[in-house]
């Protein structure tokens, strides 16, 4: 079984170019009233008040799904992590603009919060277009990893969904290889158009969208935790 640990170190940048006045405000302002915790267990009634359902997304990038989620199921709890600085202040537009009350961030690694929660807590979690790591010994540094997985499965509840895209082909063969080799995760799709084509429930992100600008395939896998 692969180390977690190996994904412990927190790779790329963690800040871009300077903030403007109003995205530094959303961050000193906004973003201590959603933000998850710095320490302790952490579970629905701890964020939300109530023991609503539960989904977290690792590496929200500019948190245009994790907010179009939440719009769609103002009555579901979402976790969103996100490590990058402008990334984060993104987000916090987003639920300013959406007055999202059902979002709370964590700007960090998303492995240490998934830490936090109990076992079987999640409803769903997703991971949209990860770093992909290339390089063949950078691998170990994929989310998609046994140590990351073990961590997911332990959180998911039973019946919960993992989803994951990517417009990465290394990282898309990478991915099936190793959900392949899992016995707690059931690949959901009957046919090609089920991974090829966006779920309606799956936001589209800036990401992605110049992903397919650029012509690449991007590809869709929903996974249940059995
Ligand atoms: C290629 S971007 C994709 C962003 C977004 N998911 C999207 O589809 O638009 C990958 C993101 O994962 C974040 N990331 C990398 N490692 C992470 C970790 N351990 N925990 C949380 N986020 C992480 C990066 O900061 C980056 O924003």
């Amino acid at each position: 079984m692969n180390d977690p640990a190996t994904i412990r170190r927190l790779y790329g940048r963690r800040q871009g170019h300077k903030l403007r006045q109003g995205q530094a405000a959303l961050v000193e302002e906004l973003l201590p009233r959603i933000e998850v915790p710095a320490d302790g267990p952490i579970d629905a009634v701890t964020l939300f008040g109530d023991d609503r359902p539960l989904e977290l997304e690792i590496g929200f990038g500019a948190g245009e799904h994790l907010a179009g989620q939440a719009a769609m199921r103002p009555d579901t709890g979402f976790i969103g992590c996100e490590p990058f600085l402008n990334g984060v202040v993104g987000a916090l537009g987003h639920v300013r603009d959406g007055a999202l009350d059902n979002v709370r961030l964590h700007m960090g690694d998303a492995l240490e919060v998934i830490e936090r929660l109990p076992d079987a807590s999640l409803d769903r979690l997703y991971l949209l277009h990860p770093d992909p790591w290339r390089k063949a010994r950078h691998a170990k540094r994929r989310m998609v990893n046994h140590g990351p997985l073990d961590a997911i499965a332990a959180k998911l509840k039973p019946g919960a969904e993992f989803r994951l895209g990517t417009d990465d082909p290394t990282y898309c063969r990478w991915s099936m290889m190793v959900m392949n080799q899992r016995r707690d995760f059931r690949w959901l799709a009957e046919s090609a158009a089920d991974f090829l084509t966006r779920p309606d429930d799956w936001p589209e992100t800036r990401y992605e969208r110049k992903a397919r600008r650029q012509g690449h395939e991007v590809w869709y896998f929903r996974y249940l935790r059995v």
